[in-house]
């Protein structure tokens, strides 16, 4: 038993090393303090639910241009690369029903320049959000 528990963990150890830079482990690091592991609202602080919600934040073009530039992502100091990856992992496992049917997923490219395109004023653009996607039908809610 022992033996084979030491094969298993030398054969693991450079798979979970070559994940340090996998989504999930981005969303734990640089999320999950304000966002919890759950990406639910939590209790204490004016934080936004991801969980069966943020799947709307793909639906239009504003809405991207938005979610690209949320200051506690763009704070985070990832790459393109990574944001982009780190959102579509944020979509794909908290979404829910609010993730579309069919959506164009983020690429590294996308990211740069919905990021030159930054609104000046991101909580005025992230009303302007809402109010768009309220009125195709859809609610993210205002701010908690
Ligand atoms: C310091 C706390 C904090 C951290 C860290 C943080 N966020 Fe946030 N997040 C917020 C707050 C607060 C808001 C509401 C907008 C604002 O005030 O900036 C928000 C808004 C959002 C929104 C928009 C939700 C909406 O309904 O408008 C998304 C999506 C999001 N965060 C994802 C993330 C991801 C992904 C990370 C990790 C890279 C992250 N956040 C890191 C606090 C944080």
């Amino acid at each position: 038993m022992r033996l084979s528990a030491a094969v298993f963990l030398a054969l693991s150890l450079p798979t979970a090393a070559a994940q340090a830079v996998e989504p999930n482990y981005n969303y734990a690091l640089h999320c999950t303090g304000c966002h919890t592991a759950e990406g639910v609202s939590p209790p204490l602080g004016r934080i936004p639910p991801l969980k069966g919600v943020v799947g709307h934040l793909v639906r239009s073009e504003d809405a991207r241009l938005y979610f690209a530039n949320v200051p506690g992502i763009v704070n985070s100091g990832l790459s393109a690369d990574e944001t982009a990856a780190l959102l579509n992992w944020v979509v794909e496992v908290f979404g829910e029903k609010s993730t579309p049917e069919s959506w164009t997923p983020f690429n590294g490219a996308e990211i740069k320049a919905l990021r030159k395109a930054a609104p000046a004023d991101i909580m005025a653009y992230r009303k302007h959000v809402q109010d768009e996607l309220d009125a195709q039908g859809y609610s993210i809610g205002a701010y908690p």
